[in-house]
C-alpha cells in the first residue's frame, strides 16, 4: 500500500471499508487450523502478527495447529517408517515419542512468537496470554480393514467449557492434535479434525483452514469461491461420480460436516498467500474459498426473470404508501435499470436508477429491502450499487423521493431539497398528493459525504 502520509486516500478509504467488519467479528469464536508447514515456513511470523491483530480486534480466537513435517523429520532421524492408512498416520508405540516431542516443540514455537513483544515489532506493546491444556478426550482409532493404527486416535470430546473460561479471560486457546484418554493414554490425532470438531462444539462463528493446497472447482479448474452447504455437497457428489480426484475434496467435505453442524462459515485459505487471513476477514470480496450454513445474499442486475419477485416484494409496500405504484408493465420496459438482491432464489431487496441526461443527476427509486431482511445492511448494500453506478454515468447528484424513509436517507448522507431543484421531466411527474420528500446527495466525495457511504456494506461473510 502507498505510504499513507503521501497518499492517505486508498488508506483511509481501506480503513473505512474495513470498520464494519470489525464490528461484525468483535466477540465471536473463530477457530483457525494451520499445518506444520506454516510452523517451518519464514512467513510464519507474519502469520503469528496476524493472528495477534484478529487478538486485539476482540476476536475469541482458537488456534490449532498441526505437525506432520516435524513428525515425520523425528521419525526419519530415529530410522522409523512414516506409514499412513487412507490418509491417517499409524502410530506406533516407537512412533508415539517422536509424535508428542513434534507436537510439543511446535507448540512451544508457536507460543514464544506469541510472546515476543519488542518495541520494533509489529507487536509491540501486545500483550498476548496463550493457554494451551488437556482440552482433547480421545479413544483409539483401533483396527480399520485390518490395519491397527496403534496411538492414533479420534475425538471423543472437547472440553469446551475450559476452552471457553480461557477465553472469556482474553486468551488465545492454542491446541496440538494431541489427545488423552481417561485410562490415561495419549493418542495422536488428526489436526483437520480436531480443528473441525472444535468448531462445532465451541458453535463457533468461523473455522478457518489455512491451507497447503487451496481447493479448486471441478470444469474451470479455477479456485473455489463462495458455496452455501448445499452447493458443497452437490460438487462433492460429482466429485464422487468423477473419477479424477482434485483438490480440497476432503476439506470441503468437512466443511460441510461443520457447517451442517453449527459453524456459519467455513474459509479454506491459500496459507502461501501473504496477509490471506486479513483479506479474507475485513474485505468484502475475501480472497479464499468459502462454504456458509446459510445461503448468502447475491447482489446483481435484474434480468426480466425477476419482474415476478420484485412485483411480490414492492407489492406490500406500494399497498401502505411505502413506495409509488408501479404496474408490471412499468417494471416489463424499465428492468434493466433495477438491482436485485437474491437470496436463496427470493427476490429479497431492489432498487432502480433513472438518468436524466440533460441534467447532473440521477436518481435512486424504489429501494426495497424484505421486511424479514432488514436492519442487516442490505439498504446500504443496495445504495451503493446505485452510487456506483450513478457515477459512472458521470452524474454528479443522486435523489431520491420518500414518503417515510428521510431519516434513513439522512444519515446516509442525503439532504432535504426541493421540488423544483428537480430535473424537470421529474418535476413535471412529480405527484403532489403524494407529498414525497425530495433528498440530495453530492456524489463528488466532498468532505461532508457520511461515513456509512463509502464504507463497505455490512459483511455477509
Ligand atoms: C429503507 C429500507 C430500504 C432499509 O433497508 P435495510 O436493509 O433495513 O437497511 P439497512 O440495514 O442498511 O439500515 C438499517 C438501519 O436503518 C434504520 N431505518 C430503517 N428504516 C428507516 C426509516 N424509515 N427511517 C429511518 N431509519 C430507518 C434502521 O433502524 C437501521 O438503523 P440502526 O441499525 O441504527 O438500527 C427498508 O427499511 C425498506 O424497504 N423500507 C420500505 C421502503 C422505503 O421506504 N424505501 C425508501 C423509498 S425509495
Amino acid at each position: 500500500m502507498a505510504d499513507p502520509q503521501q497518499h492517505p486516500a486508498p488508506y483511509v478509504q481501506w480503513f473505512r471499508n474495513s470498520a464494519p467488519y470489525i464490528n461484525a467479528h468483535r466477540g465471536r469464536t473463530f477457530v483457525v487450523h494451520f499445518g506444520g508447514e506454516a510452523i517451518e515456513s519464514g512467513a510464519f511470523a507474519t502469520l503469528i502478527h496476524d493472528f495477534t491483530l484478529l487478538d486485539s480486534l476482540g476476536i475469541r480466537l482458537v488456534l490449532v495447529h498441526g505437525a506432520r513435517p516435524q513428525i515425520d523429520a523425528r521419525l526419519a532421524a530415529a530410522g522409523l517408517d512414516a506409514t499412513f492408512s487412507e490418509g491417517v498416520r499409524v502410530t506406533s508405540a516407537q512412533a508415539l515419542g517422536r509424535v508428542v516431542e513434534a507436537n510439543a516443540a511446535a507448540r512451544v514455537r508457536v507460543e514464544t512468537l506469541l510472546s515476543m513483544g519488542l518495541p520494533n515489532s509489529p507487536m509491540a506493546g501486545a500483550k498476548i496470554r496463550v493457554s494451551s491444556g488437556n482440552f482433547l478426550v480421545a479413544r483409539p482409532l483401533g483396527v480399520r480393514r485390518g490395519i491397527d493404527f496403534g496411538h492414533s486416535g479420534e475425538l471423543r470430546r472437547v472440553d469446551t467449557e475450559a476452552i471457553r473460561s480461557h477465553l472469556d479471560q482474553g486468551s488465545i486457546v492454542l491446541i496440538s492434535p494431541i489427545g488423552y484418554s481417561p485410562t490415561g493414554e495419549v493418542f495422536n490425532l488428526h489436526a483437520e479434525e480436531v480443528a473441525r470438531e472444535v468448531a462445532v462444539q465451541l458453535n463457533a462463528a468461523k473455522l478457518v483452514h489455512l491451507c497447503e493446497e487451496t481447493p479448486i472447482a471441478d470444469a474451470s479448474q479455477s479456485p473455489l469461491r463462495e458455496l452455501t452447504v448445499d452447493e458443497a455437497e452437490a460438487l462433492l457428489e460429482r466429485r464422487r461420480s468423477a473419477p479424477r480426484e482434485a483438490s480440497g475434496t476432503r476439506l470441503i467435505a468437512g466443511a460441510v460436516r461443520a457447517c451442517r453442524n453449527g459453524v456459519k462459515r467455513v474459509h479454506l485459505l491459500d496459507r502461501g498467500t501473504d496477509g490471506a487471513l486479513l483479506l479474507e476477514l475485513f474485505t468484502r470480496d475475501g480472497v479464499g474459498a468459502m462454504v456458509s450454513a446459510d445461503a448468502y445474499d447475491a447482489t446483481r442486475r435484474a434480468t426480466l426473470a425477476d419482474i415476478g419477485g420484485v412485483l411480490e416484494l414492492i407489492a406490500p409496500l406500494q399497498a401502505e404508501g411505502w413506495l409509488a405504484e408501479r404496474s408490471r408493465e412499468n417494471l416489463e420496459s424499465e428492468m434493466d435499470r433495477y438491482v436485485v438482491v437474491e437470496r436463496d432464489g427470493a427476490i429479497i431487496g431492489c432498487a432502480a436508477l433513472f438518468t436524466y441526461p440533460e441534467s447532473d443527476m440521477a436518481e435512486l427509486a424504489c429501494l426495497a429491502v424484505d421486511a424479514s431482511y432488514r436492519n442487516a445492511g442490505r439498504g446500504d448494500v443496495l445504495l451503493e450499487a446505485i452510487e456506483r453506478e450513478a457515477r459512472d454515468t458521470g452524474a454528479s447528484r443522486l435523489f431520491a423521493l420518500t414518503t417515510r424513509a428521510s431519516h434513513w436517507f439522512k444519515e446516509r448522507g442525503f439532504r432535504d431539497g426541493r421540488v423544483e431543484e428537480l430535473p424537470p421531466p421529474r418535476r413535471h411527474a412529480y405527484d403532489p398528493t403524494r407529498r414525497s420528500k425530495v433528498m440530495f446527495k453530492s456524489l463528488t466525495g466532498n468532505r461532508d459525504a457520511d461515513v456509512r457511504s463509502t464504507a463497505a456494506p455490512a459483511p455477509v461473510s
